[in-house]
């Protein structure tokens, strides 16, 4: 597995890059997928921290996973700004694809805009899935590749430009057919857009993955 790529210009213009759809919408989206989240909770990808004013007590331990050194040295910045109302929380320097935890240590695994970036997402779901406890749940909110052919084909097409432009980003990928195939149970699937954002990037998918074995 390839080492996730350091990207200190995205890291620095990402939050300006997403402020416009966060206001039209993006924000309350995160809020209604993270009021699901519960228990011991790890978010991948965690970015600069988008996620953080919406987890509420619900959450007993909050473990913030992020590989490039130059977002995660915003994410501690706003953790000691903000103080999420998780009982605990901690940044921690892993890929998606390898996480340092055992089995079925987290109660809820969070992934927004991640999946699109991850080297291998296959792999990282195989990893989110290893990580929960059964019948726990994985909390998602993607951009996804287009049911449309015509914007799927501009996807295809764009993929490479696109990636230099956004952090390595595909805005391709099926992760909705990825998470089945990763023998997750889909309990619920919303198709999104992506509020102010280029078309490339417009289908998302909000919903939770259950890891089988046991409902909670
Ligand atoms: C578009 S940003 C999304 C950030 C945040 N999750 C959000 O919702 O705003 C993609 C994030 O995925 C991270 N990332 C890239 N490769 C990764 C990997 N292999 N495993 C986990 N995260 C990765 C990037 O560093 C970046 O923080």
């Amino acid at each position: 597995m390839s080492e996730p790529s350091e990207h200190p210009i995205f890291a620095r213009v990402y939050d300006s890059l997403i402020a416009g759809s966060e206001k039209a919408g993006l924000a309350e989206m995160r809020r209604s997928l993270l009021a699901g989240a519960r228990g011991k909770t790890l978010e991948l990808g965690a970015g600069t921290g988008h996620n953080l004013p919406h987890y509420t007590d619900a959450v007993t331990e909050l473990v913030l996973a992020e590989p490039d050194p130059h977002m995660a040295a915003r994410l501690r910045e706003r953790l000691t700004a903000e103080h999420p109302a998780a009982a605990s929380a901690e940044v921690i320097s892993a890929p998606a694809e390898d996480l340092p935890f055992d089995d079925g240590s987290f109660d809820t695994v969070v992934s927004t805009l991640v999946f699109c970036t991850v080297s291998d997402p296959e792999r990282a779901i195989v990893e989110a899935r290893r990580v929960l406890v059964e019948g726990g749940r994985l909390l998602f909110l993607e951009h996804v590749r287009a049911d449309s052919p015509r914007l799927a084909w501009w996807q295809d097409r764009l993929e490479r430009p696109w990636g230099w432009f956004a952090g390595a980003c595909h805005p391709n990928r099926p992760t909705d057919q990825t998470l089945a195939d990763a023998g997750m149970w889909i309990e619920q699937l919303d198709r999104e857009l992506f509020p102010k954002a280029p078309r490339i990037v417009r289908p998302m998918i909000k919903g939770v993955a259950v890891r089988p074995g046991g409902r909670r």
